[in-house]
């Protein structure tokens, strides 16, 4: 089978940690273990004998998982899986065949994009517009929807441009998953990322056909515990959960500890409260040093470490990233590698002095288009 290079994460795969200025990651700095856990547990953990687990989540986590969501979810609906990168690989493998056909949201990450076309699947991408507060249009949703969609797959909130769905839009969305009786995927990865502190409303549970894939590697700050998960109904879990078996077969037992300490509901909120101050704080200061830059049209996000700039220059996105990777030493990505030329991702979540380091050099790169 030909696989579809995934230039998004090849790019990041291969330049993340050669340059001075990784500004190319959507998620919060990373947390250590000795920042989350009380020096009880971190004593118990260095105790703890490395079992397998359970292949498909401690009870104990995929409770914790479940009580996240509002819906009626419980344990049995929550499969536990190796970042929510293999719950994508999972519902794409086990739900979709060769010639079936869906409806992408971009821009995107892009994952299910490249993987599905790399199956055979027809992917129909129904572009966000950012007319509309990067929504989609609803009749061009309605028209693009019909007995032959197999599934609806969204980004909420999405990557790259931070926008959350509207309610208008996820009713619709939900409306027409039912009536063509289509699986919904909502890859909820940033969900507790958002900038005013309010947990933005979770596809979870609305149709018996749909899964919810998210994680703790953006707004919990964990990208290295490599945890994921999916939710959905018993019968996709199960299926999920056999195929699991000859993905990873499970996640790492101290991860799956660690994970169902800090989803307790205090430290939760700790985290997330963490997450949006400091999200926060460093919006500003970008937008701060933005007001100065005709290159670049920023909007403000709603949430998650990342803002999709406008690029005003000629010169194309990708050029762009590679020139400023390879004689500043800054990554950031181009907006094709989302689906969308002409925009660039800037990522936010690094240390502030981290973050502004890269800007500095970003300005004397752009002075090369303006002198
Ligand atoms: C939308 C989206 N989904 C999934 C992933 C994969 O993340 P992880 O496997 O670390 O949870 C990413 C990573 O950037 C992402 O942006």
């Amino acid at each position: 089978m030909k696989f579809e290079q995934f230039e998004l994460e090849r790019n990041q795969s291969l330049f993340e940690n050669e340059v001075d200025f990784n500004l190319s990651e959507s998620g919060v700095h990373p947390l250590k273990l000795s920042e989350i856990l009380t020096a009880d547990e971190q004593k118990e953990i260095l105790d703890t004998e490395l079992f397998y687990g359970y292949t498909n989540g401690t009870p104990a986590l995929r409770q914790r998982v479940a009580d996240i969501y509002e819906k009626n979810i419980s344990l049995e609906n929550v499969l536990i899986t190796s970042g929510s990168a293999e719950a994508n690989f999972l519902s794409i493998m086990t739900q979709l065949e060769p010639g079936d056909e869906i409806i992408y949201m971009v821009p995107n990450y892009l994952q299910i994009f490249h993987l599905a076309r790399s199956f055979g699947v027809n992917v129909k991408c129904l572009p966000l517009r950012q007319q509309l507060g990067w929504q989609w249009d609803l009749d061009e949703l309605n028209k693009l929807v019909t007995q032959n969609t197999k599934m609806i797959a969204v980004c909420n909130p999405n990557n790259p441009t931070g926008a959350l769905m509207s309610n208008e839009v996820m009713d619709k969305v939900i409306e027409l998953a039912s009536d063509v009786d289509c699986w919904l995927l909502s890859d909820e990865v940033y969900r507790g990322a958002e900038l005013n502190g309010i947990e933005c409303r979770s596809f979870a549970g609305a149709t018996d056909k749909t899964i919810v894939n998210a994680g703790l590697s953006k707004a919990y700050s964990l990208p290295g515990l490599r945890m994921g998960w999916s939710v959905g109904s018993q019968s996709y879990i199960e299926r999920a959960w056999s195929f699991h078996d000859f993905t990873v077969i499970n996640v790492a037992y101290l991860s799956d500890w660690v994970a169902s300490r800090i989803l307790e509901e205090k430290r939760r909120k700790v985290i997330l409260d963490r997450t949006k101050r400091h999200l926060n704080h460093n919006l500003d200061m970008l937008i701060e040093w933005g007001k100065d830059i005709s290159s670049f049209t920023f909007t403000r996000p709603d949430a998650a470490a990342i803002t999709f700039a406008k690029l005003n220059l000629p010169i194309g996105c990708e050029d762009f990233i590679f020139n400023l990777r390879d004689h500043y030493s800054v990554l950031l990505t181009a907006g094709k590698w989302h689906g969308l030329e002409g925009y660039i991702r800037f990522g936010y979540g690094t240390p502030t002095e981290y973050v502004m380091g890269g800007l500095e050099r970003i300005a004397q790169y752009l002075k090369k288009f303006t002198d």
